[in-house]
């Protein structure tokens, strides 16, 4: 009878043993790969694959003498490691703006009060918690049992780590008297403790020790095989939810109070204050305490309390008008400046890089800072004003840098008394350092670029980066080593986003195929592929994005897809706007579309050879509707809205929101493209425009009648 030897481990391997294991796993893995390609249920999993072929190294490794001529480990490429199943959030999981000042906060407060129409004597109550450094989790539970959990992703979509996160102690499996549908948001991180054993244990096995806790916390929450996550001691805070389908409570606190009860640990230092001087005492409070909590926190969140509050003040693209997080000042250090480098990015900036004596800034080591411009290293800012006193920075000097939170490094003093003798003002080119073009500043622009647009290759690998990024295309497998590589590539370049979409096709007919690469093989290829057909179809909003034109942020290509609705309108509007002034007029109607936004857009579409990029990627493209899941049975939805006079039941800022939530577009002036005019007392000629186009007027009650808000 033979043996299974599939469990035993390598070390208790005999020769006979081994050669007969080497001998399955060559035909499991081929069998594998060949399975792939098959519609129906592969023979192993990503992770299987994985594992297997881990072993079947650590196998040969043991045995050299016994490696197969059909080894799998010559199909060239590294095992690939697979990504998880994608999970789509049913609720959005935002992101929180940032204050770094009191003043900060109480300008945030402001914002609140302003856009609720609550004077500073009335009374507005807030939550504030410290803001853990891990990664955020979002939990479901039906009917009291965990169904699902998933990364926050790009905030829409996120991985699927369901079993990894089954083996977290704070996290229930199942929960009495929970509603039928429960999303409990909050935070994976690691405490200090665990984490120093972790890295002692990992340096025992001779592997590499994390370099913090939250990136401890990311690589054992995002592993294939569960097992290696339930060895690793993960914590979980939860503060938030997604969707419910019974309410927690009446205000944040309550809420998160009533997770408690559910089983979850909650953060013991959240509490309710009535105003910002309380809430900046508790800020104080908490970081006081911050070196003794055996945990991470980099600052400390407000939420509005009460959750109608919360409802009403709703989102902007990424983050909450509700919350904002209040970081803790910016770690600092001193190092010597070894070299400046110049970078060139997408639309062309010159950026000078700080390269430095390597230094610890807050448990991180730092050997790279941005110098921003030209101005910023000669003590200037983009006013020109001084700053640092106006000393300029040198090639030699002992600089000080400091980092906040996960932001890039930056520069913030020089220490004269420090300067090498020999120290020599630093030179800024005028010419790009990449391809060579002229590199001008603007009248106004601190910034200095380079002219050469596409034939730059350093602004078109940069294009390419930005096209692929979360928030763009976000393709599996194409990240910026991916890129680089590609570019590169003289058989199977990628120069232009328009080569990703026909990759696969010239790989097919290519004599050196991408399977047979150092770092490829049939399987990674495939998977490249499939991501890459994947994103044939895109929506509006991201396509804009995607192209990376200066000043077209996610938030005004969202503005701009919702706005024209179909790529063929767009592209005709945009086409035509630098030609007719009646249509370059109606892009500035847009609300939140600016001169030096539109012109921006204008400009890339009538310049020939990026205009001939972007025509060429639109052929491979499907390109849907505006991302806009629940807008569909709005009564507004499409419809073009403005609002003109006082409105006395919520303030402009707040009627604007809800009509763009509502999938409304709002606009600021009265045309024959406006469908609804909302008309409050005092409205005057925009009202009499309306009426004399024939436009439906409607007042403040009739509006929030119409969207269901009365
Ligand atoms: S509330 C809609 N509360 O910070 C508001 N976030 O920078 C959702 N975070 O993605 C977030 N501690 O991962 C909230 N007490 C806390 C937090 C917290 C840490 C993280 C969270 C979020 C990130 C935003």
């Amino acid at each position: 009878m033979e043996h299974d030897l599939s469990k035993t481990k390598i070390n208790d391997l005999t020769v006979e043993g081994a050669r007969a294991e080497l001998k399955r796993l060559a035909e499991l893995l081929l069998t594998a790969n060949r399975q792939y390609h098959a519609e129906d249920a592969p023979v192993l999993s990503d992770a299987e694959y994985d594992r297997e072929k881990q072993r079947n190294q650590a196998i040969e490794a043991r045995f050299p003498e016994l490696v197969r001529p059909d080894s799998p480990s010559f199909q060239v490429g590294a095992a690939p490691s697979s990504g998880f199943s994608k999970i789509k959030h049913e609720k959005r999981m935002m992101s929180l703006g940032n204050a770094f000042s009191v003043e900060d906060v109480q300008e945030f407060d402001a914002r609140v009060r302003s856009f609720l129409g609550l004077n500073s004597d009335q009374a507005l109550a807030y939550t504030a918690e410290p803001k853990i450094d891990g990664l955020s989790l979002s939990v479901r539970y039906e009917n009291g049992d965990l169904v699902a959990a998933a990364t926050r992703g790009d905030g829409a979509i996120g991985e699927d780590v369901t079993e990894n996160a089954k083996t977290i102690k704070d996290i229930p499996h199942h929960i009495e008297n929970a509603p039928e549908i429960l999303e409990v948001r909050g935070e994976v991180y690691m405490s200090h403790t665990d984490f120093q054993n972790l890295n002692a244990r990992q340096l025992e096995l001779g592997d590499k020790p994390f370099s913090n806790p939250r990136n401890a916390a990311a690589g054992s929450l995002r592993q294939l095989d569960a097992s290696i996550t339930k060895s690793r001691p993960l914590r979980f805070f939860a503060y938030a939810w997604g969707v419910l389908s019974a309410p927690l409570g009446d205000t944040q606190l309550s809420s998160v109070k009533t997770l408690s009860t559910f089983g979850f640990k909650i953060n013991e230092l959240t509490q309710r204050f009535e105003n910002t001087d309380e809430m900046i005492d508790h800020y104080r409070l908490i970081e006081r305490q911050r070196s003794t909590l055996g945990y991470d926190i980099d600052g400390v969140v407000y939420k509005v309390d009460q959750l109608d509050l919360q409802r009403r003040l709703g989102f902007r693209s990424t983050t909450p008008r509700w919350a904002i997080a209040h970081k803790f000042p910016a770690e600092r250090a001193w190092t010597r400046l070894e070299g400046i480098d110049i970078q060139v990015g997408r639309t062309g900036a010159l950026s000078p890089v700080a390269r430095l004596a390597p230094v610890t800034v807050g448990g991180v080591v730092v050997s790279n800072a941005t110098l921003h411009n030209e101005d910023y290293i000669l003590g200037r800012d983009n006013s020109g004003a001084d700053i640092r006193n106006g000393k300029d920075i040198r090639v030699g000097d002992w600089v000080e840098v400091y980092r906040a939170g996960d932001v890039i490094p930056k520069i913030s003093d020089v220490d004269l008394s420090n300067r090498p003798e020999d120290a020599c003002p630093f030179v800024f080119p005028t010419t790009c350092p990449e391809c060579g073009s002229d590199a001008v500043r603007e009248p106004g622009d601190a910034v200095r670029r380079c002219v050469g647009g596409l034939i730059c290759p350093a602004q078109a690998v940069e294009k390419l980066k930005h096209f692929v990024s979360r928030g763009a295309f976000d393709i599996e497998g194409l990240g910026t080593k991916q890129i680089e590589m590609f570019y590169g590539d003289d058989v199977l370049p990628i120069r232009e986003p328009a080569d990703i979409f026909t990759l696969s096709d010239r790989d097919r007919t290519s004599l050196a195929r991408l399977q047979n690469r150092d770092g490829w093989g049939p399987k990674s290829a495939e998977k490249l592929f499939a991501a890459i057909e994947n994103r044939r179809s895109v929506p509006l909003n991201k396509l804009i994005y995607a192209l990376g034109i200066r000043h077209i942020g996610e938030n005004s290509a969202n503005l701009l897809a919702r706005n024209f609705g179909s790529w063929e309108k767009f592209e005709q509007a945009v086409t035509a706007a630098g030609k007719n002034h009646e249509i370059w007029e109606e892009l500035l109607a847009i609300d939140g579309i600016g001169e030096v936004l539109a012109s921006s857009l204008v400009a890339a579409f009538a310049q020939a050879s990026e205009r001939n990029s972007i025509d060429r990627l639109a052929q491979h493209l499907t390109i849907l509707p505006v991302e806009n899941t629940s807008t569909s049975d709005s009564p507004v939805a499409g419809k073009t809205v403005v609002f003109t006079g006082s409105l006395e039941k919520m303030t402009r800022a707040e009627a604007k929101a809800r009509a763009e939530e509502l999938g409304a577009k709002v606009a600021g002036s009265v045309s024959s493209k406006t469908d609804l005019l909302v008309a409050g007392p005092g409205a005057g000629s925009k009202a009499k425009k309306a009426s004399e186009l024939g436009i439906e007027i409607l007042d403040e009650n009739g509006w929030l009648t119409l969207v269901g808000d009365a």
